[in-house]
C-alpha cells in the first residue's frame, strides 16, 4: 500500500481568489494556469496497520501547523477507498515552499495521485482533478500538463468544477515563465485566509467577477494561436486587479515587496525596448516572467543588475502529475 507520484506545479495566468463553498472548495471563477517543468513535488504515500498516526514529513521537517489540511485530504481518500490505516506522507519539493510559489498546488496533486493509489483507487484523471481540488483549488490544474483551465462549475455537490487541459506541454515549447524569488520565508496571510477574507470584506470583489470572463476568453485565445502579447498582457492585467483585490481587503493584503515593484517597472521598461516580458504575482512577493525562449538570455541579463533577487528559475511547459518508481522511504 505505497506509492509515489510527482506532480509540477502551475502558475495561474487568470487567477482563482475566492471560494464558493469552503469545505468543497469550489471557486468563485474559473482560472487559466500553465503547469511547469523545473518546480516539482514527490511524494511517497503508505497506509499500513504500523502507523498509529498520520505523519506528514515536507523536506524532511514533520508538518505542524496543517494549515491545507491534508490530513483531511488522507481521511477522504481512506473514506473513497473503504480503509482504516493511517498513513506516512513524506514529501520533496525543488522549491522553497509557502512563499508563493504555488507548493500546495504541486503538493497536493502529488498527494492526491500517491495516496489514492496507495490506497488502491484507480480514478480518471478528471476524478482525481476534483479529489486534488478539495486538498487545494490550485491543485486541480496540476494534474494535467502544459496550459490547463479549471471550469469553476455551477453544481452545489462540485461534480462539474475539475480542470481540463487547453493544449498540452508541446504545444507552444517556446513558453518561458522566470521566476524571480525574492525571498524564502513563509508568508504571514496564506492564500486561504487571504482570499476568504478578500470575499467579506473586498468593495471590488463583484467587479473582478464580472471582468473575469473577458481575461479567461482572452488568455485561452491567446494560447491557442500562441501569441505571447495577448496572453502576458492579459495575465498582467488580471495579476493587478488580483493585488488591487487584496491591497483592499480589510485588513490589507500586501505581499509585495520594493523589489517586487521595481521589477515590475523594469519590466515595462524593457518591453518599451521591444522585449517580449509580462510579469505575473501570486499571493507572495516572487515575480513570474512570462516571455518566451529567445528572449531568455536579455531578461537574465537585465534581472542579473537588479537588487534582491535571491535566486532565478527558469520553466517551460511541463507535464501533468503521474506515479513514478522511486518511492522516498
Ligand atoms: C494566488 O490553491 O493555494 O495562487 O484552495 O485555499 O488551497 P486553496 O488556495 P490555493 O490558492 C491559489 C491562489 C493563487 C492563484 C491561483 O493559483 O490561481
Amino acid at each position: 500500500m505505497k506509492s509515489t507520484a510527482k506532480a509540477n506545479a502551475n502558475i495561474a495566468l487568470v487567477k482563482y481568489w475566492g471560494k464558493r463553498d469552503s469545505k468543497l472548495i469550489l471557486p468563485y471563477n474559473s482560472s487559466i494556469s500553465i503547469t511547469l517543468e523545473g518546480l516539482s513535488t514527490v511524494s511517497t504515500v503508505e497506509f499500513s496497520k504500523r502507523y498509529k498516526k498520520d505523519t506528514v514529513i515536507i523536506n524532511g521537517k514533520e508538518l505542524k501547523d496543517d494549515e491545507k489540511n491534508i490530513s483531511g485530504q488522507l481521511e477522504r481518500i481512506r473514506k473513497m477507498a473503504g480503509i482504516k490505516e493511517k498513513a506516512r506522507v513524506v514529501s520533496e519539493t525543488n522549491f522553497p515552499v509557502a512563499a508563493g510559489l504555488a507548493s500546495s498546488a504541486s503538493g497536493l496533486a502529488a498527494l492526491s495521485l500517491a495516496a489514492s493509489s496507495a490506497a488502491g483507487l484507480k480514478l480518471s484523471r478528471r476524478q482525481l482533478s476534483m479529489l486534488a481540488r478539495q486538498g487545494s483549488g490550485s491543485a486541480s490544474r496540476s494534474i494535467y500538463g502544459g496550459f490547463v483551465q479549471w471550469r469553476k462549475g455551477s453544481k452545489k455537490d462540485g461534480s462539474d468544477s475539475y480542470a481540463e487541459q487547453i493544449a498540452d506541454e508541446g504545444y507552444w515549447p517556446d513558453f518561458r515563465v522566470a521566476v524571480a524569488v525574492l525571498s524564502k520565508k513563509k508568508k504571514k496571510v496564506g492564500s486561504r485566509a487571504g482570499m476568504s477574507q478578500t470575499v467579506k470584506t473586498c468593495p471590488f470583489y463583484d467587479c473582478w467577477l464580472k471582468s473575469i470572463d473577458a481575461d479567461l476568453k482572452g488568455i485561452r485565445r491567446g494560447i491557442l494561436d500562441k501569441d505571447i502579447s495577448r496572453v502576458g498582457s492579459l495575465a498582467e492585467y488580471n495579476c493587478l486587479k488580483l493585488h488591487a483585490l487584496m491591497m483592499t481587503t480589510r485588513p490589507a493584503i500586501i505581499y509585495w515587496l520594493p523589489e517586487t515593484i521595481e521589477i515590475i517597472r523594469q519590466v515595462l521598461i524593457w518591453r518599451e525596448e521591444g522585449i517580449e516580458a509580462y510579469f505575473t504575482i501570486d499571493a507572495g512577493p516572487q515575480v513570474k516572467i512570462i516571455c518566451l525562449k529567445k528572449d531568455l538570455p536579455k531578461i537574465r541579463k537585465r534581472l542579473g543588475g537588479l537588487a534582491g533577487i535571491k535566486e532565478i528559475i527558469i520553466a517551460k511547459p511541463g507535464q501533468g502529475t503521474a506515479l513514478i518508481n522511486k518511492n522516498l522511504f
